[in-house]
Formats: C-alpha cells, structure tokens, sequence
C-alpha cells in the first residue's frame, strides 16, 4: 500500500534531502520548506528511518483537521478514533509546530490536542494514557497552516540526527544530519580521499567512514518510535536491519583524515569514532594549520573554522581565515576545498576565487559553504 510521507530537514537542505530519499526508493518526492513530501510503504518507511542520513524524522500524516481556534481544534481532534493509534497503556507527547492568529503558542496548541485525546480516552473507558515528553511510545505530531491543522504521527521518536555516537562537549559540533549533507553537496564520494584538517569533534570524518563504509546509520539506534505502532511488522524490519548489516563495507575506498590543533579535540574524535567502530579506519593527527601537508595528490576537504558568532573573536580570526586561503593555495594543489562560515568578513581574507558559494543553515545560523577549486 502507497502511503503519504513527510520528512522534516534542516532549512536549505531540502533537495538534497530529496535526492537522498530518492535514491532510497520513495516516490512523488517533492521539497518543501524544511521538508520533503514522498510516497512509498512501509518497507520504505522503515528503510528510511534506518539509512537517511540528512532528514531528522519522518512523520505519516493521519488527519487534516479544521482549526481555527482552540475550540475547533480540541472538537475536531476529539472527532478522531485515537484508538486506532493509541492503546490506553502507551503514553504519548504531542510535539507542535506552526501557528495562527488564534493559536499562537506551541505548548497551549498542543496541550488543547493532549486534552482532546485523553478526554476522549476518559469517556470511553474511564482510563487515559500517560504522557512521557521524552521517551513517548506514540509521539504525535501537529502543523498550524493557517486555518488547519495537519496531525501525524511521527515515526521516528528521536530525531535523526542524534546517531549516538556523539556525547556532549565543549566545541562548536555539527549535526550528524548537516555533516552528511554537506559531504553530499560537495559531491564527494568513497573513492575520493578527505580531509577536515579543523575536525572538532570528528562529525565530518566520522559521516564520511560511515558513508564510505555504507553503514546504515540507524542501526546504532535503540528504537524507533513505528515499533510501538499497531501495524509494526517486525519481520519486515528486521529483514531490512539484516539487509543493511550485509551491505556493510569492510574497508575504504580512499583514506579519510581528520586534524586539529588542539590535542583534546583529536581524542574527542578517537573516542567518537570508536563508538560507531570505524575509529581504526580513520587517519587522525593533531596538527596546527601551519604544519599541514596535504596527504594526498588530489581530494576534497571540508571544514568550519571558528567564525565568531560561537567560538573565538573575529579580529583575531583573521589571520586564521588568511593562513587557510595560503595553505590551500601552496600545498593543496589538485584538491577541492570548501569552508563553511557564518561570517563574510573572514572568508574574504581567505583571499581566493569561489568556484560556488552556497547558502547553508548551521541550527539557525545563516552561513555560507565555499567552494573553491585548488590549481
Ligand atoms: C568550529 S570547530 C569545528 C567543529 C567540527 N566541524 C565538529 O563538527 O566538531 C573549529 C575547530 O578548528 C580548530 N582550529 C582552530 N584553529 C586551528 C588551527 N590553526 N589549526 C588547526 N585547527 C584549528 C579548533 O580547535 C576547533 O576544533
């Protein structure tokens, strides 16, 4: 059966989310903002949240309902069989988005959806279900458009992102989700040798082992919330987890380095690595900038140096952006570089030509990923 999908993205990286959910099987494929609507099965369903590596969760919308204020909502939400989705001893969280001139506050729209279901628990059967805001069995998910709300279930709990091999620290990390893109928008691929040489906590190396390696990031995941649904179809999912498990690669295509000046971060990158195991796969140095050499005759280096807003002070910076654009130039010919910043005064001193230049959300700042072409 062809079931409506929608899975949310990082702003600017819905079609390159798309072209990932495309090659992953799914049909009628059409990005939104912050979002890509597609078509598929369950198989696909379960396929997706298993290997996406850039959306953050995919929801299955149920109902579209008439909601024009809080009264209209809470009827039209009671007019719905939640039975079919929720079993009285499953708890449950309502996550919302979107608004309108009536119903302007995320938390009291879905805390009015939250009082719908359970009153509607209540009247039947005179229990309810509990809620859980962080580990729910059931998460449901609401979208204020104007007049209306589209409610979903969603069907991966946690987002995406989150592949668990990260723990927190003190750095500037990227996502999972941005990292992965970004290794996409680049058009690297396994064959070609990487290098990060301001790798932080190791996001960008990691993406690409596990890229290269074709291991499927959701199989490091505890659970997805579609387990916890009526129609699970747990042979189904477990065919495709074993599917995956095969598909794994044992070795590199092309080597992958990861640098950084500051010793503590290569460790943080070590111990990263090592939790999805492809920590001995990695070529890991600590080297300042100044030092670096490129490893190889040809390949493509990604990074995000400090640009103000988060880590370090501009001014100083400076001299950090110049020193790239030099290095590039003298010791990375035949390479493919892009940086990503968040800052248009320190890029300029990198002092070279872009070949590209394109806008990039990292969370909610707007930033710029640069190309340039090293000859
Ligand atoms: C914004 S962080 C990179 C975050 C990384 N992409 C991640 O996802 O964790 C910038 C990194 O550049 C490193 N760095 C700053 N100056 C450097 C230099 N001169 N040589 C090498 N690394 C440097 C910092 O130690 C820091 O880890």
């Amino acid at each position: 059966m062809t079931n409506q999908y929608f899975a949310t993205v990082a702003r600017g990286l819905e079609e390159i989310a798309a072209k990932e959910l495309e090659d992953l099987g799914a049909k009628n494929v059409n990005p939104d903002f912050t979002g890509v609507y597609f078509e598929g099965d369950q198989a696909l369903l379960y396929k997706v949240n298993i290997w996406s590596r850039i959306i953050f969760r995919v929801l299955v919308p149920i109902n579209t309902i008439k909601s024009k204020n809080a009264e209209e909502l809470y009827k039209n939400v009671k007019k719905i069989d939640w039975s079919d989705y929720l079993q009285i001893e499953q708890t449950f969280a309502v996550n919302c988005t979107g608004k309108n001139p009536q119903l302007n506050h995320t938390h009291f729209t879905a805390l009015q959806i939250k009082n719908a279901i359970v009153d509607q628990q209540r009247e039947r059967y005179n229990r309810r279900s509990n809620i859980d805001v962080k580990n729910p069995d059931i998460l449901i998910n609401a979208h204020i458009d104007d007049d209306h709300c589209i409610i979903s279930l969603d069907s991966s709990g946690d987002s995406l992102h989150r592949r668990g091999y990260r723990p927190a620290m003190g750095v500037a990390p990227l996502k999972e989700s941005l990292a992965a893109a970004l290794l996409d928008i680049a058009n690297w691929t396994p064959d070609i040798p990487f290098l990060d040489p301001m790798c932080g906590s190791g996001i960008l190396p990691i993406e690409a082992a596990l890229k290269s390696l074709n291991i499927a990031p959701g199989l490091s995941r505890n659970r997805f919330n579609f387990e916890q649904w009526p129609d699970f179809d747990a042979a189904l999912c477990d065919r495709i987890i074993d599917e995956a498990m095969e598909q794994q690669k044992h070795e590199l295509a092309a080597p992958i380095f990861g640098s950084d000046q500051v010793l503590e971060m290569v460790r943080q990158t070590t111990i990263n690595a090592k939790r999805c195991d492809v920590d001995h796969h990695l070529k890991l140095s600590q080297v300042t900038l100044e030092n670096l050499e490129a490893p190889t005759d040809h390949g493509i280096i990604i990074c995000n140096p400090p640009y103000g807003k988060r880590l370090g002070n501009s001014q100083e910076l400076g001299s950090l952006y110049k020193l790239l654009g030099d290095i590039f130039k003298q010791r990375f010919k035949g390479w493919t570089a892009y940086v990503l910043s968040g800052n248009k005064e320190l890029t300029k001193k990198i002092g070279l030509r872009t070949s590209g230049r394109i806008p990039i959300y990292n969370g909610s700042l707007p930033c710029t990923l640069l190309k340039y072409e090293l000859y």
